[in-house]
This record gives structure tokens, C-alpha cells and sequence, in this order.
């Protein structure tokens, strides 16, 4: 057995034990699909462990990457792929999600590949040509509006976050069909399954995740740059709380937080605080401590504290301004265990067309969670 074979073996192991991969199909794609190839400039060593790349950078900001593998493989699950299948993927990247979607559907199906950005389309369609992939076809369009030439698709998977769902999707999806994406929820993101009836769609599996933003038409709509910094929010924050948020995170001080200890792809109580509405800010700093706690809950324009995924370092969190996103944040989580500590996992969804007057942020009435975003109500709530 080869080096690069054995790295291989050893991640899908790695996988298993950690419990993102149950499939054996899945299994064997990750097994065999050579990543080394789709990301040339790193380590046989570095690409075969759970790790995610950056790729390519925009002003600072990353734009691209190659996913971490434990996601990758949760969202091949969720996709429940068929060989003969028509998949449509929205983000190809470095076209290695695009290869392993095609070894899946085998030479009987086919993999369509949509990436904004022609640089990127063209390295993922040489590599996918390299490993002989013919039934995988790159395309260099904005995904927001999926690609008609070669719809219907079976299964379609956008690897960007989006902060709704883009109506030609639906339109492009066979009824019955599944559709699985990162929705943008309040800062947190969540990877939905979910099957198209009608012009209905009902969520059959979640899972965590995190992804860069999908851009062009449908990007995030709520976006500022600070000197070092990204923050994008769900919903529109008054041009004095984005002003004051500036001000308010040059003069952070630590306070102590006694937030449960969880693994990143277990339980966490972000998701639960990210649906009771108060606006929660993705906060990307390309240097400092910051960046490993990326997420900012502001709950007036006068305070606001940092989350994070995991206990954070000594139990210690920034907090801006006055200590109300404190006192929020501590009775949130109590009543986040009072409720019996409900998972992300077990969040479920509705997404139908209405043109209901609710906003983009969740509301909680009778148990579930509330929002509009385009032309689609969202309502999700955690299954017993
Ligand atoms: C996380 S990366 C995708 C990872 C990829 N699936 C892989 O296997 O490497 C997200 C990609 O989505 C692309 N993207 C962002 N917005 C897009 C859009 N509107 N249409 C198509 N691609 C988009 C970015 O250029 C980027 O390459």
C-alpha cells in the first residue's frame, strides 16, 4: 500500500471514530479520491489530516478553500447520493467535493460545478480532468441563480453560506429531490438537507458547519470591513450600532463566563442563543487572539460579547460596552439548560413561499422559530 494510501485510510478512520462518516459509499470515495491533487501546495501529511485550506484571498479576506473533510462527509451523507444521479454543486473550489460527488454517482450520473470565479473554475476543472473525472463539468457562474442548461437536478449542494434560499434552486430541483446548504442562522450556520415538495421544502437531517459566504447576487446583505476585521450580521443593524461596534471593540475588557465545555461538532449552546433573535455577529479578524472566537452577540448598540464554539481559554470572553450582552448571554444559557440542553441536531425546518411581515432574525412563538428571508418563511424548531 502506498504513503498517500495509508494517510487516506487513516483519515476515513479518523472520521468513523469521530462520528461524521456512517457510509460506507462515502467511505470509499474518501478513500480513493486523491486530495493531494485538488491541493497541490500543502503536505501529503496536511492534506490528508481533518483539516480545512484557505485557498485564495480577497483583501485579506478568504474567499475560497477546500472544506474540512468531516464536513464534507456529513453533507455527502445528507445528500444521500444514487449512482445516475444529476447533481448540481454551487462553490467548486478546488473541485476535490466535485470528485468525490462524481465517484459517487459513478459514470452514470453527473456533476455540474458552479464557481463565481473563473481562476478558481479553471484549476478545479484541470484537476478534475487530471483524475479523470468526465462526468464532472465546471462552470464559471454565479450559483445563486443555479444553472439551468443542465437542470433537473436530483441533488443539489451549495458549499458557500447562504443567507436564503435562492428561488432557482428550488425551480431546478426535481420534486422530491434534495437540497443541502449552510444556513446563515443569526452567526451560527447550519448544514440543512431538505426535500422539495411542491414549492415546499422540509429539512430531513442537520448537522454543524461553517463556510465562507456565497457571493454575486445573493450574498450576505449585511456586511462591514473594520481595519483588521469582517462583520456580517443576518439582519440590518442601524448605521449607529455598526458605528459603535467599531468603537466598542477597541475598548474590549475580559469577563468570566462559565460556558459549558463541548466539542465543536457535538452540542452547543450558540445555535439555541443565535435563534432567540438578538442579532449575532460573524466576526472575522485576520490577526490576534480574536480570531478564534469569531462570533460577536449584541444585544443593544451599547454591548456586545464574543462567543465562542468551544469553552473558551480560562473561561474568560471579551465584552464590549455595558455588561446587558453579559446578563443576556448568562440567563440564555441557564435557560438553554432548564429546556434539557436542546441540539442543533435535532433542529428541524419548513421552508415555503409566503410574504408573511416577519424579518430576517428568528422570532420564538409556540415553540418554534420564526423568519422571512426573500420570498421564504423559515420555521425551525428542535424535534423531542
Ligand atoms: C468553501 S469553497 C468550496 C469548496 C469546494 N467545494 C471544494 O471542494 O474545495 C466556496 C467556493 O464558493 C465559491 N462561490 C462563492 N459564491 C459563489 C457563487 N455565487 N456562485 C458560485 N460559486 C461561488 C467561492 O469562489 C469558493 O470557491
Amino acid at each position: 500500500m502506498t504513503y498517500e494510501q495509508r494517510l487516506r485510510n487513516q483519515l476515513v478512520k479518523g472520521l468513523r471514530r469521530n462520528g461524521f462518516l456512517h457510509n460506507d459509499t462515502v467511505a470509499e470515495a474518501l478513500s480513493t479520491v486523491r486530495r493531494h491533487v485538488f491541493v497541490p501546495d500543502r503536505s501529503l501529511k496536511a492534506v490528508y489530516r481533518d483539516e480545512a485550506f484557505i485557498t485564495k484571498q480577497l483583501d485579506g479576506v478568504p474567499v475560497s478553500s477546500s472544506s474540512q473533510p468531516s464536513i464534507m462527509a456529513v453533507m455527502l451523507e445528507q445528500l444521500e447520493l444514487e449512482p445516475g444521479q444529476r447533481v448540481l454543486e454551487i462553490g467548486a473550489g478546488t473541485g476535490y467535493n466535485a470528485a468525490l460527488l462524481a465517484s459517487l454517482v459513478k459514470h452514470r450520473g453527473r456533476v455540474t460545478t458552479v464557481d463565481i470565479d473563473p481562476e478558481i473554475a479553471a484549476r478545479a476543472k484541470a484537476h478534475l480532468r487530471s483524475e479523470g473525472f468526465n462526468n464532472a463539468h465546471v462552470v464559471t457562474a454565479d450559483g445563486g441563480l443555479g444553472y439551468a442548461d443542465d437542470a433537473p437536478y436530483d441533488r443539489i449542494i451549495a458549499t458557500a453560506s447562504c443567507w436564503q434560499v435562492p428561488p432557482a434552486w428550488i425551480d431546478q430541483l426535481k420534486d422530491g429531490g434534495l437540497l443541502v446548504l449552510p444556513l446563515r442562522l443569526n452567526g451560527a450556520h447550519i448544514s440543512l438537507a431538505l426535500r422539495k415538495h411542491g414549492e415546499d421544502l422540509m429539512s430531513t437531517s442537520a448537522a454543524t458547519c461553517g463556510f465562507m459566504p456565497l457571493r454575486g447576487a445573493f450574498g450576505p446583505p449585511f456586511e462591514r470591513r473594520f481595519d483588521d476585521a469582517t462583520a456580517s450580521a443576518d439582519g440590518e443593524l442601524s448605521a449607529t450600532a455598526w458605528a459603535s461596534l467599531g468603537a466598542m471593540l477597541r475598548e474590549a475588557r475580559d469577563v468570566k463566563v462559565s460556558f459549558p465545555r463541548r466539542r465543536y461538532a457535538g452540542n452547543t449552546p450558540l445555535y439555541y442563543i443565535a435563534l432567540q433573535g438578538k442579532p449575532v455577529l460573524r466576526y472575522f479578524r485576520q490577526t490576534g487572539s480574536w480570531g478564534m472566537i469569531p462570533f460577536l452577540l449584541m444585544t443593544s448598540e451599547a454591548s456586545a460579547i464574543a462567543l465562542p464554539w468551544q469553552r473558551p481559554p480560562r473561561g474568560r470572553l471579551p465584552l464590549c460596552g455595558s455588561d446587558e450582552a453579559l446578563d443576556y448571554l448568562r440567563k440564555t444559557l441557564s435557560r438553554w439548560h432548564v429546556e434539557g440542553q436542546p441540539d442543533q441536531r435535532q433542529l428541524r425546518a419548513r421552508v415555503r413561499p409566503s410574504r408573511v411581515r416577519l424579518g430576517p432574525l428568528p422570532r420564538r412563538a409556540n415553540g418554534k422559530y420564526r423568519f422571512r428571508r426573500g420570498d421564504h418563511l423559515f420555521e425551525l424548531w428542535f424535534e423531542q
